[in-house]
């Protein structure tokens, strides 16, 4: 469904992705796990349209999609939660999430997504007219989620959605994903430094370092993989 053929990226004479492969199946939840710094953000930037590869390729749904504007890679089905959540936090929820849909053909589209959103996380629409930048760390989660699913997409790449939330908050929000990957059937990119988290859920992963994917298999054999044992999860 997206494949990500041998692609370089650099900023300006900084080579940050370095020939990385991967690909996604259709309905599949892939992770791709690395440290600070490995190029996890990097990769989705460069998927969603926001950096251009120096090489390589990248393809969905049989059409090459590297080099499309931004804009029209999410019109294609391919939406990020990125990392930081990144919200107005001076429009109120329900406009964050109204902003998902603007690519959307019709009111009726919106006003359709905006109902399947409140009744996914119905305490957004409970809060639909508070203010988005007073609303707690984890809520904030929901309505950037909120707002990619508005666009009625058919990827999202999450990038570290567990990044600064508490423990008890970090385990509902892996919850969310399993349930929007299993329930709504949209296939899932999801980029963490959570190995722990991310491998139990997902059906594959990829390690990236440096800008490479150095392993990759299926997610619960990642967890028994030596090297990712002793670099990833201190044992
Ligand atoms: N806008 C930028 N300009 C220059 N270097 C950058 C920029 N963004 C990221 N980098 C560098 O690229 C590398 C990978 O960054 P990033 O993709 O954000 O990694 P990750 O998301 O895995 O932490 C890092 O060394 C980072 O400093
Ligand atoms: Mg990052």
């Amino acid at each position: 469904m997206l494949t990500v053929n041998n692609v370089d990226v650099s900023y300006g004479d900084v080579q940050v992705l370095k020939g990385i492969s991967l690909d996604v199946k259709d309905k599949e939840l892939v992770a791709v796990i690395g440290a600070n710094g490995a190029g996890k953000t990097t990769l989705i930037k460069t998927i969603s349209g926001l950096l251009k590869p120096g090489k390589g390729s990248i393809i969905f749904d049989d059409q090459p999609i590297h080099g499309l504007p931004a804009h029209r890679v999410v019109a294609k089905g391919i939406v990020q939660v990125p990392e930081g959540r990144l919200l107005f936090p001076d429009m109120t929820v329900k406009e964050n999430l109204e902003m998902g849909g603007y690519l959307l053909s019709g009111s009726q589209m919106v006003a359709n997504n905006l109902d399947m959103v409140f009744e996914l996380f119905p305490v957004l629409k409970e809060r639909q007219k508070q203010l988005a930048g007073t609303m707690s760390g984890g809520e904030q989660q929901m309505v950037a989620v909120g707002r990619a699913l508005m666009s009625s997409p058919k990827v999202i790449m999450f990038d570290e959605p567990s990044l600064g939330l508490a423990p008890k908050i970090v385990q509902s929000i892996f919850d969310m994903i399993v349930k929007i990957n299993k329930e709504l059937g949209i296939t899932i990119l999801l980029v963490e430094q959570n190995v722990k988290h991310s491998c139990q859920i997902s059906d594959r992963a990829f390690v990236i370092e440096n800008g490479e994917v150095v392993l990759s298999g299926c997610g619960c054999d990642m967890l028994e993989n030596e090297h990712v044992r002793k670099a990833y999860l201190g044992l």
